[in-house]
């Protein structure tokens, strides 16, 4: 482990809590609960580790299609849980962005998970970004609306990169998705150009720090053309 050469910055699809639950017969809520846990773990892991950026997918634009039961569990769990999680991440001077169009969650929500995000601002050990209703796409019509209010009639990749949500954070280097899906399903468009991608075969919940070693460890023995 300590030749590993680690990634800068990680981000993760976390995916597979509802496929997890049904294995074990269990409604898709329990799933997600344990996702959480394992988020915290992983997070965990990151910092211990030194890794300088975690980013999660946590909640996406197309995830507001499910059912209003899913949607309103899940929304209660992730401002619990970050809120629960809150005094560990003060401890380790971990510092929060939360990335995506927060303004869609309900008020008490969004003021529990906004309060959270300020009060970890000033840190300046890791950075977590927590993509919640979070696009690549919205993401970047997004940024191309705030050109247009800015009076732009031709913009550049920085101009871009300066509105995006998440403006300031390197590009993610390794990108892992669990669940044994192949796509990206809408995350980090812009900012994974050039990311190393890495599919585990297990469900979210079933992640853990060994599976994170064997994603570094895979991403140690890529090498990074970029076109050259
Ligand atoms: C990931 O697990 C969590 C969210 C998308 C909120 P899923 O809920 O997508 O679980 P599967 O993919 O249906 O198993
Ligand atoms: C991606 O997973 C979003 C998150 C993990 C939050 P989904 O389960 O929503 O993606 P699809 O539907 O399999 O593409
Ligand atoms: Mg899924």
């Amino acid at each position: 482990m300590s030749e590993l050469k680690l990634p800068r910055h990680i981000a993760i699809i976390m995916d597979g809590n509802g496929r997890w639950a049904k294995q074990r017969l269990l409604p898709r809520t329990a799933g997600h609960k344990v996702g959480l846990d394992t988020f915290v773990d992983i997070s965990d892991a990151c910092i211990e580790m030194g890794i300088e950026y975690l980013t999660v997918y946590a909640f996406s634009s197309e995830n507001w299609n499910r059912s209003s039961d899913e949607v309103g569990a899940l929304m209660e769990l992730m401002s619990k849980g970050i809120t629960k999680y809150e005094p560990e991440l003060v401890k380790r001077n971990v510092k929060l962005k939360l990335l995506g169009d927060i303004d869609r969650f309900e008020p008490k929500y969004r003021n529990a998970l906004l309060g959270v995000q300020e009060r970890l601002s000033k840190n300046d050990g890791m950075t977590l970004c927590i993509c919640l209703s979070y696009g690549g796409r919205q993401e970047l019509v997004h940024a191309f609306n705030e050109l247009i209010k800015e009076g732009k009639t031709e913009i550049t990749a920085e101009d871009v990169e300066r509105h995006l949500y998440s403006a300031g954070v390197p590009d993610p280097d390794l990108v892992i998705r669990t669940s044994g899906e192949y796509r990206i399903s809408n995350f980090l468009l812009w900012q994974s150009a050039y990311a190393e991608y890495y599919f585990a075969d297990v469900y979210w919940p079933d992640f853990n720090k060994d599976e994170l070693i064997k994603a570094i460890e895979s991403y140690n023995k890529r090498e990074r053309r970029y076109g050259r």
